[in-house]
């Protein structure tokens, strides 16, 4: 089958070079020259393990090329992927729906009767019906949400949980579940292609992302309670999670959720709900994003403490500034917002990352960074560990006690073993966890 892709951001890249990969005709399309040339020649324009041989693999085939213009799109083929971005709003948080409305702009004098515009973008539940009135009949919208995360988007597309469409015809349930065929299994694990109404369509997206964000929050809100009593935090989570009701993903206590999506779903969520009149239905997901916040202040204040009250003047090494592992992306990144809260109360901050140095020394220049973790905790009074990169639990926390000033180590993510660094001198502070050492 043929199809285009509209909008190479990271949704869109991984989309089209997986959408290659299963045999289908793929031309992606992008104003950005730069990006498009990067993507032709197999790579991937951010970090993402796997891309980059998808996208050779396409590329090399034929079955995978890249357009600048919408024109080119509407030649191509009459499934037109819209996978462009969704930003914030300044003020309510609402979901700024700029681009997706230029390109559905820009499609339509071009399309043809027989075309299919499937939105891919995160947006405010609704919109596909708005757009589907501003297509004028010309052509016909469905929804088709996307739930990759960073660092697994390969795995994500390719290895679906399910499969959802929110769809105005049974033409357009019946083209993209041919599209889709290659990914639908019957046997275990079974992917279950679930065709509904755009409304609902939309809705799964965001209603998923908010009861991700509500669980993180909910440990949180619980590690404040253990820090408060004495309990500890790790042990609750893990009795909580054995309940297979409950489950233990999602409910790593620590420093809470940043990046591209979380954060700012949940909040387009609220105000999308707050305009519909149903603030009370959402308050929840108020509450979820105060949670939230408040973990990057309990982190400072842990590190305050663990430098005897002034954090002004101090040496402060950071370890981690991607807002997760195995991702460069600095959106919205915990870790980051903790460097700048810390460098704002005086503090020198040296910030050390495997891979998001590059992004974060553009998003946040006025940090310093170091290329390695023994450079970054040189002469350090504490050490906040924010990332939870799996080469961190790699460390040797006796080699760090020589480099640091001060062997003080705030474990945000709670992902260390507290045991080898005490065994090796260190003072540590976890958030939910008060009766370390
Ligand atoms: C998320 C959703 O998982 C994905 O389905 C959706 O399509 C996009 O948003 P992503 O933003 O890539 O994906 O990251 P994810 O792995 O979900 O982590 C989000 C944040 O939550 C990270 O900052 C992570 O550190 C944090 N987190 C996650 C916790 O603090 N505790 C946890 O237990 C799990």
């Amino acid at each position: 089958m043929r199809l285009t892709v509209i909008g190479t951001g990271y949704v869109g890249a991984v989309h089209a070079a997986c959408m290659a990969d299963l045999g289908h005709r793929v031309l992606g399309v992008d104003t950005d020259a730069e990006r498009i040339a990067a993507l032709a020649s197999g790579r991937p324009p951010f970090y993402e393990p796997g891309l980059g041989a998808l996208l050779r693999r396409g590329v090399d085939s034929g079955r995978l090329t890249f357009a600048a213009t919408l024109a080119d799109a509407a030649r191509f083929a009459d499934t037109h992927f819209v996978c462009v971005g969704t930003p914030q709003l300044p003020g309510t948080g609402a979901a700024d729906l700029r681009h997706v409305e230029a390109v559905v702009d820009g499609l339509a004098p071009h399309l043809g009767d027989d075309a299919l515009v499937v939105g891919k973008s995160t947006v405010p539940v609704g919109t596909a019906g708005r757009l589907a009135v501003r297509l004028g009949g010309t052509a016909e919208v469905a929804w088709n949400p996307e739930f990759l995360r960073e660092g697994h988007a390969v795995e994500d597309t390719l290895r679906p949980e399910r499969v959802v469409v929110g769809v105005r015809s049974r033409a357009a349930e019946d083209r993209l579940r041919a599209l889709y065929a290659p990914l639908l299994r019957e046997g275990p694990p079974f992917v279950p292609f679930i065709a509904t109404d755009t409304a609902t369509a939309e809705l799964v997206k965001v209603a998923s992302n908010s009861f991700l964000a509500t669980k993180i929050s909910f440990i949180n809100a619980m590690a404040e309670i253990c820090d408060a009593t004495g309990a500890d935090v790790l042990t609750l989570a893990r009795a909580l999670g054995a309940d297979p009701r409950i489950g233990p993903r999602f409910l790593a206590p620590g420093l809470g959720f940043g990046g591209s999506c979380l954060p700012k779903d949940i909040r387009a969520f609220a105000a999308r709900a707050e305009e519909l009149g149903l603030a009370e239905s959402v308050g929840i997901l108020r509450e979820a994003d105060a949670v939230n916040t408040r973990q990057r202040r309990r982190v400072v204040d842990l590190a305050e403490r663990l430098t005897g009250g002034h954090l002004a003047g101090r040496h402060v090494a950071v370890l981690g500034a991607a807002f997760k592992p195995l991702s460069d992306d600095v959106r919205d990144s915990p870790a980051l917002a903790v460097a700048e809260a810390v460098r704002g109360r005086g503090a020198h901050v040296r910030v050390h990352d495997p891979e998001a140095v590059d992004n974060a020394r553009a998003a946040h220049p006025q940090l310093s960074y170091a290329l390695d973790v023994a450079k970054a905790c040189e002469d350090a009074d504490v050490v906040l560990h924010l990332t939870e990169w799996p080469q961190y639990r790699e460390l040797d926390p006796r080699a760090l006690a020589a480099v640091v000033r001060r062997p003080a180590l705030v474990d945000a993510r709670n992902a260390l073993d507290a045991h080898a660094w005490r065994a090796a001198g260190w003072t540590l502070c976890a958030p939910g966890r008060p009766r370390l050492p």
